[in-house]
């Protein structure tokens, strides 16, 4: 069975994600969004499993915590993306639906190197 190998293409200088925690790059026809987490960057494809929206668009906050019934908790500021058209919150450090787990952001392989960020696709 013949290995299949990835290759690494240049995506973005850190910094720019640094700067406002999200940048929107190309790769071969693909729209991606780089975000950074805490001191992590995660790559996602900038398409919503719901109905196709430019998800990497959309709000980066945070959202309600499980609390008991009258309280009203919020957490997990700007690890949350929030599609712009309906509103899916998505886990921006596993891509994943934060009601629906089996539903997930499309997301891609990254290496940070000398500053600079690279996908390997
Ligand atoms: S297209 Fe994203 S929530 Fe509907």
């Amino acid at each position: 069975m013949a290995e299949t190998s990835k290759i690494k293409h240049w995506a973005a200088a850190a910094h720019t994600v640094d700067q406002t925690g999200r940048t929107l790059i190309e790769v071969g026809g693909i729209e991606i969004g780089l975000f950074k987490v805490a001191d992590r960057y995660y790559a996602w494809r900038n398409m919503c499993p719901h109905a196709a929206a430019p998800v990497c668009a959309g709000t980066v906050c945070g959202t309600k915590l499980p609390s008991a019934v009258y309280e009203y908790v919020y957490g997990r500021d700007q690890e949350i993306l929030r599609c712009p058209w309906h509103g899916w919150e998505f886990d921006l450090v596993t891509g994943k639906h934060l009601a629906d787990d089996s539903v997930k952001l499309r997301g891609y392989t990254l290496e940070v190197e000398d500053g600079q960020i690279y996908l390997l696709l």
